[in-house]
């Protein structure tokens, strides 16, 4: 489903990734580890090809990171959730009206984004705060509704950055179970993290970076 090949990210001075190869298929629950800086949410971000190799390519699907037309990228990021390491949610609108507005973004009809968006609330246990703002939900409350988001429009794939960063053990715990029960139906997820214990609570597949680069263990 999902494919990096020999990826570099090259920045101004440095390499944000070093020949990257990794394989992800329907079903997969993929950690991606290793110290601040090592290129995970670089690696993230060429998946939803917010960033594009310097070298090498990814393929999502039928999605060729070296063919594709810009205009068809908002037609790959439908497939794809994203939860951001910075929520990148709006304080002016409500838990379900941030929802609604993702999928309006991506070209969802309004009455069809209302139905997605209390769908994907209900998933992540926050149905009866739909209502309210931002500033009046938890830490990890906000991350339920980042969640929410990205599992609206029914994505093939969930790329969850840092999810539990900031979260105690017991909200953490919470979080990834969501990301587990989504994965036990089908959807691929891919979760950039420093947090072992949750690496302990649910075990998958671990992609370790450091300095950009693959490695085999840290
Ligand atoms: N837009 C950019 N321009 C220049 N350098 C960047 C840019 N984005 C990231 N970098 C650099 O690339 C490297 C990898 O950054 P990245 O954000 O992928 O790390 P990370 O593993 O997600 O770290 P963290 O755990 O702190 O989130 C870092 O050295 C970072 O400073
Ligand atoms: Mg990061």
């Amino acid at each position: 489903m999902l494919s990096l090949n020999n990826v570099s990210v090259y920045f101004k001075d440095h390499a944000g990734l070093l020949d990257v190869s990794i394989g992800v298929n329907k079903g997969d629950f993929v950690y991606i580890v290793g110290p601040t800086g090592a290129g995970k949410t670089t690696l993230l971000r060429t998946i939803y090809m917010d960033l594009m190799p310097d070298d090498g390519f990814v393929q999502f699907g039928e999605y060729n990171s070296l063919m594709i037309k810009r205009r068809r990228i908002p037609y790959l990021r439908r497939q794809i959730g994203v939860v951001f390491q910075d929520f990148k949610i709006l304080e002016d609108r409500t838990a379900f009206d941030n929802i609604v507005f993702a999928l309006g973004a991506i070209g969802v009809s309004s009455q069809t984004a209302k139905g997605k968006a209390a769908r994907a609330l209900k998933n992540v246990g926050l149905m009866s705060k739909k209502d309210r703002y931002p500033f009046e939900l938890s830490h990890g409350e906000i991350q339920r509704v980042c969640i929410a988001r990205a599992i609206a429009n029914d994505p093939l794939i969930i790329l969850a950055d840092e999810p539990t960063g900031n979260l105690d053990p017991k909200t953490a715990h919470g979080i990834v179970s969501v990301l587990r029960k989504l994965n036990e139906r089908g959807i691929a997820v891919i979760t950039a993290t420093h947090n072992y214990r949750i690496i302990r609570d649910f075990p998958g597949r671990i992609i370790y970076l450091k300095n950009g680069r693959q490695i085999e263990k840290m």
